[in-house]
């Protein structure tokens, strides 16, 4: 098995099989925005969905939500991103173009010269990554509203809203998938750093004095997550921020990383005890008491915050790279993805033989009879060898032969991605064969 590709043939397998599109490519794409393709919103849903099941539904602990993008300006302010959530920024005077300090080189530094055209470039400033607009018909000051940069302070307002209504204990979490929005300086690295992203953050309220400890239990429970959803060990580290790095709420964070072809180790989630910092900052700003009491010991106190926050996009990206395999079979090469089932797009592809019309009629009706289960496609176009490799391209974990020994026996072909087996089985039982095969997924 060969290592991880390039960036560029892993870019053009997304295009090509329809994972992932430029975002308005026909006029020239717009930079940091992407659109996912019929493929791609499959395999986003689906690690949507596991997420959610692990962090939600198969856990006593944790409520959802789902909250507005824009929220009232002053949750920025109470936050602190208004004010500091910004990156260093240089422009070059002739090119036009624009860095992160952070990102020029020692030498970019010293010289204080454009790394594209060696031009002048301005003085370092502070560049806030929140996208302004406003909310409606005057566009004044008092109108400028924010697309929130993380879901994370939606959470942090509606605690009061969800400890009523749920009459839940600590320690207790609240979570949610959604849109977020960074003007990154410099997005890049494909679907890596977007202005555009997807987020799935929980909140964890904990008493003070406990967070410690369930902070460890996060980062445990976290990687365990990673792991269970295919990505292997070895292409995995944690990483402790050091103090220059946490940011203004944090106490601890710990960055789970994946080793990119492109970057090394990058994170792809980050678990921060963020302290109260939050709650009480809400509880300045708006006035409002947002406190739990403690029936055992009688006190009334402000929760501390364990939170576990990922990117989907970069979950998605990280998931496909690891899958990423070229092999050589009969001196053919073959790329495979081997994607766990639960996460594979497709999950069972119909193929007859070849396209005879008198293998048609069956073929399809097969299709009907899998198609309500299990997300299937149909394909008769080429020879079957260049069907499988199709398949095998984009992670689909079984393919369903139908040949003419069918039309007598009433069975047909499951033939395995990973292990390229073939077994019989009759159509009358193929539902059932294929669940046991996709481990009920
Ligand atoms: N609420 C905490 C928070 O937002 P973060 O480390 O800034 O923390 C959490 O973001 C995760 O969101 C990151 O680990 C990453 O997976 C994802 N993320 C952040 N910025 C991103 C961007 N510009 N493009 C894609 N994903 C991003």
């Amino acid at each position: 098995m060969s290592d991880k590709p390039s960036m560029d043939t892993f870019v053009s397998l997304c295009k090509r099989r329809g994972f992932i599109f430029q975002s308005s490519e026909i006029y020239g794409g717009i930079g940091g925005f992407w659109d996912y393709g019929p493929l791609g919103v499959e395999m986003k849903n689906s690690i949507k969905q596991n997420w959610w099941r692990a962090m939600v539904q198969h856990r006593d602990d944790v409520v959802g939500l789902d909250a507005a993008i824009i929220m009232n300006p002053r949750v920025w302010v109470a936050s602190g991103h208004v004010e500091t959530f910004a990156d260093p920024m240089v422009d070059c005077k002739d090119c036009k173009r624009r860095f992160r300090t952070d990102d020029l080189t020692p030498n970019d530094m010293g010289e204080l010269r454009c790394p594209e055209c060696g031009g002048e470039l301005t003085d370092s400033r502070m560049f806030n990554l929140m996208f302004k607009t406003y909310v409606g018909p005057v566009a004044d000051e008092a109108s400028v509203v924010y697309l929130r940069p993380e879901t994370a302070q939606a959470m942090f307002v509606n605690f009061d809203n969800v400890l009523t209504t749920t009459r839940r204990k600590l320690p207790f979490g609240i979570a949610q998938i959604g849109r977020s929005f960074r003007n990154e300086i410099t997005p890049g690295n494909f679907i890596f750093r977007d202005r555009e992203f997807e987020q799935m953050e929980m909140e964890y309220f904990v008493m003070p004095g406990t967070d410690e400890d369930w902070h460890d239990r996060w980062i445990e429970e976290r990687f365990n997550w990673w792991l269970n959803l295919g990505v292997r060990k070895e292409n995995l580290q944690i990483r402790e921020h050091t103090k220059e790095e946490l940011s203004h709420y944090s106490k601890r964070t710990v960055d789970i990383e994946y080793d990119f072809p492109f970057a090394g180790f990058a994170e792809i989630e980050g678990i921060a005890n963020r302290t109260n910092f939050d709650l009480k900052q809400h509880e300045q700003h708006a006035g409002r008491t947002l406190q739990y009491f403690d029936e055992p010991s009688g006190e009334h106190v402000v929760p501390y915050v364990i939170e576990p926050a990922m990117g989907v996009d970069r979950c998605f990206l990280t998931v496909l790279i690891d899958a990423y395999a070229e092999e050589e079979v009969k001196g053919e090469k073959r790329v495979v993805l081997r994607l766990k089932p639960e996460l594979a797009p497709v999950k069972i592809a119909v193929l007859p033989l070849s396209r005879n019309e008198q293998l048609a009629p069956t073929a399809r009706k097969v299709w009907d009879l899998l198609r309500p289960h299990f997300m299937t496609q149909f394909d008769d176009a080429q020879s079957i060898g260049r069907r499988y490799r199709r398949q095998d391209e984009i992670g689909t974990p079984f393919c369903v032969t139908v040949d003419f020994d069918t039309l007598e026996d009433e069975a047909v072909t499951i033939r395995d991605r990973d292990e390229m087996t073939q077994d019989r089985v009759p159509i009358a039982n193929l539902v059932t064969a294929l669940r046991e095969k996709l481990g009920g997924c």
